[in-house]
């Protein structure tokens, strides 16, 4: 029997993972699974199980009328779950809270492995799980609990679905609660997670792409790299990695490893520091030419703080050079929310 792994992304951030067996609809896959989606009719007359179906293959059914779902919004990917048969992984976003849908959080514990600080600016923390590799998708988040506080922490992974080993680049903050914690943590320390969360995940790749990161930022594009080099790409995928200072360039050596297994992949670095000799200083903004935009038949992709986010919207508002999408994710260091889009 084929099983298909479906991605629920619920409005409230949360993500949880069902399987759907071959020729199942998908509202029955996620009843089974102990998740009540939206559901009315259940016979594709009422359209209350609308849904948005961000990636994957699958047939919309046969058995629903234009009222429940008209051929526009099918060709702008609205499925109905009480239809949609999937003949592929899927990733839908629900229009409702894990919570109207009787799911919410999941919780699991991993031990530290490794926390190898990067200078003052960074640290990378290697965790490992005891049970099986949590689901996530490329690009998501979960909240790590402060040990021995009451507070957590929002990181991305930098490590790829799948791994029970998982990774992440967390910035150093002076009195920082997570990066005091760090400090002293050994392996073998515990940490309690609860996620995947965020809507800031790679789709399918249809076109090119262009990854803006700032600074720790580049967490989420690490894993989106892993899971592009391990399938291969044909399209051609530019990352501009942008810090303040010189020292913040963290992680160059693997991004120069992921060039060297994925030929698609270019990127380049920015400093804005003035002091610095970086060939490139300024903004990444200043510094992503025409071709990385192809004409605007690209998807970018960008994780950073709220005025690198916003200065890339003006730029492209006001340069007119407008994506075929455009994916954000706001993060404040030291703050336990994230702001996706
Ligand atoms: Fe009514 Fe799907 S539940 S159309």
């Amino acid at each position: 029997m084929t099983f298909y792994t479906i991605a629920l992304n619920f409005e409230d951030g949360v993500t949880r993972f069902i399987d759907c067996k071959q020729g199942e609809k998908v509202l029955d896959a996620a009843f089974r699974n102990k998740i009540n989606l939206p559901m009315d009719c259940s016979d594709g007359v009422c359209g209350t199980c609308k849904c948005r179906a961000e990636s994957g293959a699958y047939d919309l059914g046969n058995d629903f009328i234009e009222d429940a779902l008209t051929d526009d919004e099918a060709a702008e990917g609205l499925v109905l779950t009480c239809q949609m048969v999937p003949s592929s992984d899927c990733v839908l976003a629900v229009p409702t809270t894990s919570i109207a849908c009787k799911t919410g959080h999941q919780k699991f514990s991993a031990r530290v492995t490794a926390v190898a600080p990067h200078h003052d600016a960074a640290i990378v923390l290697e965790l490992e799980v005891d049970a099986a590799a949590p689901a996530f998708l490329p690009g998501q988040y979960v909240n790590i609990d402060v040990p021995g506080s009451s507070q957590n922490r929002s990181y991305s992974f930098s490590s790829a679905p799948g791994d029970r080993r998982l990774g992440f680049l967390i910035k150093k903050i002076p009195d920082g609660v997570m990066s005091g914690w760090l400090a002293g943590a050994k392996p073998g320390d515990r940490l309690d997670l609860t996620g995947p969360l965020g809507s800031f995940y790679l789709r399918d790749v249809k076109r090119p792409l262009l990854f803006l990161a700032g600074g720790t930022g580049l967490a989420p594009f690490l894993s989106m790299l892993e899971v592009l080099a391990r399938a291969g790409s044909e399209q051609m995928i530019h990352l501009i990695y942008g810090v303040t200072r010189d020292l913040d360039l963290v992680l160059v050596d693997a991004l120069e490893a992921y060039a060297a297994r994925l030929p698609s992949f270019t990127f380049t670095t920015v400093v804005a520091e003035e002091a610095s000799d970086h060939p490139r200083k300024g903004w990444v903004t200043q510094h992503m030419p025409a071709e990385v935009l192809h004409g605007g038949d690209v998807d970018v992709y960008l994780c950073g703080p709220p005025p690198m986010v916003d200065a890339v919207r003006r730029h492209f508002d006001e340069s007119g050079a407008t994506p075929a999408s455009f994916h954000y994710e706001k993060f404040t260091p030291n703050a336990p929310a994230r702001e996706a889009a």
